[in-house]
């Protein structure tokens, strides 16, 4: 079986949890290298990696590109609109060509069902790098970010996100949907403080209650940071997305500032995917405060990226 990685639920927890050992011990590995030699074992070694993006990215692509340099690989950009997807090429017959050139597929684009479709005729794995559904690679670098911060405050890696209370504020979006994805599998408990009418997806909340997963809905944004570990954000306008006055006067109250960070736990974590909209959803006393992981977070991108990799190539997990 092809692995796809188009959600956290398709690798599972046990895969999850591989991926997240395998992020740490090889970033650790090659802490001292050069970012762009490759890794002593270059596991990945003669493999080429299609990036097709239909939106924008920095990091997602750099990270990518970087993750198969190091893993001994290479990847190759493909912007969709001058590729002959633009021109109206199905995406079946793109997935059948690109399997036959290419060892793996990464995706950026708005319909999930797009990138379903791309895996359901691809031969080769498919990555999803962010739909308008989900961005799970994101997610596995937040996770390996508060992992990487627990350890030295004495939590062993495998108890170091269950029974966590994270946060989030803002919008309901697809990066909320990874999110709680990743509560349900690895066991935090999630307050999600979203203005009412921009809530996310119930079916992903639902999934992941039914896998024991602690997840409140909480209007008051000051409720739901009360003495929690991890508070996290992201744009109030995703791609795509039309520039209301009326959504972000409905997100103003979700800002995290330093009055609202002040309600979180003592050496809480602030976590941003990136890019951030200073002054609308995160201030920059707290991005470029003490609490902010968002560089790690960025970084881990690339080692992140590695494991999945890894996993969809199936030497781990
Ligand atoms: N966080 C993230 O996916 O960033 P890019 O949009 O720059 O890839
Ligand atoms: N929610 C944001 C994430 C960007 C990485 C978007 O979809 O634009």
């Amino acid at each position: 079986m092809t692995r796809h990685f188009l959600n956290l639920s398709d690798a599972g927890a046990p895969a999850l949890a591989a991926i997240l050992d395998d992020a740490i011990a090889r970033k650790a590995a090659r802490a001292h290298l050069p970012k762009g030699q490759a890794d002593a074992d270059a596991p990945l070694a003669g493999c080429v990696l299609a990036m097709v993006f239909e939106k924008n990215s920095t990091r997602t692509r750099v990270s990518f590109d970087m993750a198969m340099r190091q893993l001994g690989g290479s990847a190759l950009i493909l912007e969709a609109g001058s590729t002959q997807l633009g021109r109206g090429e199905s995406i079946a017959d793109t997935a059948r060509v690109l399997s036959r050139m290419v060892d793996a597929i990464m995706l950026r684009t708005d319909d999930h069902a797009k990138i379903e479709e791309l895996a359901r005729y691809a031969t080769v794995p498919v990555i999803n790098g962010l739909t308008d559904l989900s961005h799970p690679c994101q997610i596995v670098a937040d996770l390996q970010t508060v992992i990487e911060r627990c350890q030295p405050l004495g939590r062993p890696r495998g108890k170091a996100l269950a029974g966590q209370e994270w946060a989030w504020l803002g919008d309901g979006n697809n990066v909320l949907h990874s999110i709680v994805e990743a509560a349900g599998l690895t066991g935090f408990h999630l307050r999600i403080a979203v203005p009412a009418g921009y809530d996310c997806d119930e079916g992903f909340i639902a999934r992941a209650r039914a896998q024991g997963a602690r997840i409140t809905i909480e209007r008051d944004p000051v409720v739901a940071v009360a003495g929690v570990d991890v508070v996290v954000t992201d744009t109030w306008v995703s791609m795509g997305q039309a520039h209301a006055d009326e959504k972000l006067a409905a997100m103003a109250p979700y800002q995290v500032n330093a009055a609202l960070m002040a309600h979180a736990a003592r050496d809480a974590l602030f976590l941003h995917c990136l890019p951030a909209h200073r002054g609308e959803e995160v201030t920059d006393a707290v991005i470029d405060g003490p609490a902010s992981a968002v560089w790690d977070e960025a970084e881990n991108r690339i080692h992140a990226q590695k494991a999945i990799l890894r996993w969809a190539f199936g030497q781990i997990g």
